[in-house]
């Protein structure tokens, strides 16, 4: 059975949107760990439900970014990761640790990749006045937001929509899309080729 961690650095409702697809038996592996950088996160009162071991790694012990992302590479090949998902995870990884994990890697992104990378991407495209946007998640390269396209989903945005309404309906489909495509990779199914992933 495949290993999975997830690393999150806030709420963590993505990780639990997992967590439950796995206890349902939707996905067939194991969400060994969760791995945080703020001692603070939501996300580890979740874990601590689920009965999910939470490892809080302090950024502040470590005096560079490579040397941080080194941490967590040893904790999750000890721990015999086979998967790691990002879930709100708010850390830039270093080359190297993207390279130790080539597509490996998955993370969710609020919006439909390109547009909107970034931070308050749910904001930023209904102030920009799009009548769509959505939700992506993705192969994670060593630029941020950029990698393979696995799965994408729309959201339509009528007028006068709220930024609280709009953000709901992203999570609700967040939710939904992220364990339809861990189910994926954990059921080899996905094929990437340059930047073109295939589902067969
Ligand atoms: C999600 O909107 C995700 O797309 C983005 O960060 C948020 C995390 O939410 N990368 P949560 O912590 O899973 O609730």
């Amino acid at each position: 059975m495949m290993n999975i961690a997830v690393l999150a650095s806030g709420n963590g409702s993505n990780f639990q949107a997992l967590a439950s697809a796995v206890k349902r038996g939707y996905i067939r592996a194991c969400v060994k760990l969760l791995v945080v950088d703020k001692e603070g996160a939501y996300a580890r009162v979740r874990a601590r439900r689920l009965k999910i071991k939470d490892i809080f790694i302090d950024p502040k012990r470590f005096r560079t970014r490579v040397d941080f992302d080194e941490a967590l590479r040893k904790l999750l090949k000890a721990e015999k990761i086979d998967l790691v998902v990002l879930a709100g995870f708010m850390r830039i990884l270093s080359p190297r640790f993207v390279r130790a994990f080539k597509n490996r890697i998955v993370n969710i992104h609020p919006a439909l990749l390109p547009a909107f990378r970034g931070e308050h991407a749910i904001k930023r495209a209904l102030t920009y006045g799009c009548t769509m946007t959505g939700v992506t998640v993705h192969f994670v390269d060593e630029s941020v937001d950029h990698g393979p396209v696995i799965l994408q989903g729309a959201v339509t945005i009528k007028a006068g929509t709220k930024l609280s309404d709009l953000e709901k309906k992203i999570h609700r489909l967040e939710h939904l899309l992220y364990p339809k495509a861990v189910k994926l990779f954990v059921e080899k199914k996905l094929h990437v080729k340059n930047r073109r992933v295939t589902i067969r």
